[in-house]
């Protein structure tokens, strides 16, 4: 989130943060990992805040450090660095000291490598026919249509339902599907996960991904109008119409397939962060991730800009040759976001292989996120740069799920 989109002063926000910081004090700490430009502002606004642990990741351009700091002040700094530095933090919070520290190590990747061949063309031609822009258009517009999705209020907990119930009636019928609710121990909203058992090899996984939370830089409360209609209903948006086409044409994968929208992934990456834990504590195999991320704001002169930071490159190198040969309209470059932008990264850290395709350059996406301004209306009122992403998705999991 690197532009000026922020309505609050300076001064204004140090009123805040100095404020925040002497009476949060008393407050509950917790693991945090961020980047060294994040830290050195952080250390403006909690002064004697240390870092426990400081390592350069391999492929990042950063020193990432551990800090424990208070809850509430993490939010404080966060929105300070948006404020000074007209970008975002990018950080991670961890639940206890040996994660975080765990954090700051590259994992080797795990499990077996999948055929990045693209071999099954009857497969998912027909379903990326099936697929419509105006599908897109409605869970978009209802899903921002909550006053907010935040990961702490009711109308986040709300959301998680409508969604999870909207997912459950797609899959009726399907005795091969289980739908059902994440609970996270620390707050209210559910992650929401959809899973196709594989027909042949059900112990190797596919996991499409976006998140379900919203949020307001300036200031969340219960009832705040934080729409997220791109970031990240969008993403939603995209991964539930790939999803209905991929039902619509009786699709059953040989591997199985997860389609999971994650709580809490505003205010560090958390839901994101437990669930890979699970699957990776509990020895899935898992071959690929995707992860959608404001997916309809076209910014950019090409349509797709895949993140090439926190993800993997071979992996990667499968995107462009899925983009061309299943979207052959659609330009394409890369980018990166310089930090943990989203979800891939909680997978990317624990050695599995991720990839990020983006609605634009990192400097020219949609300036409206985490205001009330991140409406469906000011991402272009249609959802045709969606479609693209919903495709790309559809092709990523038909291709490598197939065989
Ligand atoms: N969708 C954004 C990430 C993003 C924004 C990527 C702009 C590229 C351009 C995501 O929801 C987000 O806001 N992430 C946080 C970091 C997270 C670890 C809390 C951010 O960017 O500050
Ligand atoms: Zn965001």
């Amino acid at each position: 989130m690197p532009t000026h989109r922020h309505v609050l002063g300076l001064t204004a926000a140090l009123i805040f943060a100095l404020h925040a910081s002497s009476a949060m004090t008393a407050e509950k700490k917790v693991w945090v990992t961020m980047g060294d430009t994040a830290f050195q502002q952080a250390q403006q606004f909690v002064p004697g805040l240390v870092s426990a642990q400081a390592q350069r990741l391999a492929g990042g351009t950063q020193t990432i450090h551990a800090v424990n700091i208070g809850e509430a002040q993490i939010e404080t700094v966060a929105n300070a660095i948006h404020q000074r530095l007209g970008q975002c933090g990018g950080f991670m919070v961890h639940r206890t000291e040996s994660e975080a520290r765990a954090a700051l190590r590259t994992m080797p990747a795990v499990g077996p490598a999948p055929s990045y061949a693209i071999d099954n063309r009857n497969l998912v031609e027909p379903i990326l026919a099936r697929m419509n822009d105006k599908n897109i258009e409605d869970t978009i517009v209802r899903l921002s249509s909550f006053p907010n999705r935040y990961y702490k209020s009711q109308s986040g907990i709300d959301a998680s339902n409508w969604l999870m119930a909207k997912w459950a009636g797609m899959a009726a019928g399907r005795s091969d599907i289980v739908v059902k609710q994440f609970t996270h121990a620390d707050y209210g909203q559910k992650s929401v996960m959809l899973s196709i058992a594989g027909s042949d090899k059900a112990g190797e996984a596919i996991v499409l991904g976006a998140h379900l939370d919203s949020i307001l830089t300036s200031r969340m409360n219960d009832t705040a109008q934080a729409p997220g209609a791109d970031d990240d209903a969008s993403g939603v948006a995209s991964l539930t119409e790939a999803l209905r086409a991929m039902l619509e044409q009786g699709y059953t994968p040989k591997r199985t397939l997860h389609v999971i929208a994650y709580a809490a992934e505003e205010v560090g990456l958390r839901g994101s962060q437990e669930i890979a834990r699970t699957f990776k504590s509990g020895g899935d195999k898992v071959l690929g991730v995707l992860q959608l991320d404001m997916t309809n704001y076209k910014g950019a002169t090409n349509d797709i800009y895949l993140i090439s930071d926190y993800t993997d490159s071979k992996q990667n190198d499968f995107i462009v040759q899925l983009v061309s040969a299943y979207l052959p309209e659609t330009t394409l470059a890369y980018d990166r976001c310089g930090y943990a932008c989203s979800d891939h990264a909680s997978w990317q850290a624990l050695g599995f292989p991720t990839s990020m395709p983006f609605e634009s350059s990192f400097g020219r996406d949609n300036p409206n996120i985490h205001t009330i301004k991140d409406t469906f209306a000011n991402s272009g009122g249609q959802a045709t740069h969606a479609l693209k992403f919903g495709r790309l998705a559809a092709a990523f999991a038909v291709e490598l799920a197939s065989d």
